[in-house]
């Protein structure tokens, strides 16, 4: 069900763990399994420097956490804003069907952070825009 790639991320998923004293939280949890997401910031002079994942959820879900923070990394806010789960399913080379909507918690959980960011730095982010 689940290629080389997404079974590497999963047995051994990147930058998981708990950060101490992140610039920014976010957090998301799945509309369709309740499933949850928290990803952890650290950002200087508007760029991600540092990443890590706390992902309650299935396999599909750690493995996009780990490209997830993999991909943010070295990244302006804006630029991470653009990334989305499609972009995060390429890199691990595909999700089956089902399980597209697992990679949703990623992208979301990034999304969720930066505007924490925003919000406590009064930053107007394009990205952000129709963000709720
Ligand atoms: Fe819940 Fe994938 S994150 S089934
Ligand atoms: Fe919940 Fe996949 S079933 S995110």
């Amino acid at each position: 069900m689940y290629n080389e790639k997404v079974m590497e991320h999963f047995m051994n998923p990147h930058n998981a763990g708990e950060m101490e004293n992140p610039d920014a939280v976010g957090n998301y949890g799945s509309p369709v399994c309740g499933d949850m997401m928290e990803i952890s910031l650290k950002i200087e002079n508007n760029v991600i420097v540092d990443a890590k994942f706390k992902t309650f959820g299935c396999g599909s879900a750690i493995a996009s956490s780990s490209v997830a923070t993999d991909m943010i990394m070295g990244k302006t806010l804006e630029e991470a804003l653009e990334l989305t789960n499609k972009n995060f399913i390429d890199e691990l080379g595909g999700l089956p069907g089902p399980k597209i909507h697992c990679s949703v918690l990623a992208e979301q959980a990034v999304r969720h952070a930066i505007y924490d960011y925003a919000q406590k730095h009064g930053l107007e982010l394009e990205g952000l825009k129709d963000f709720d």
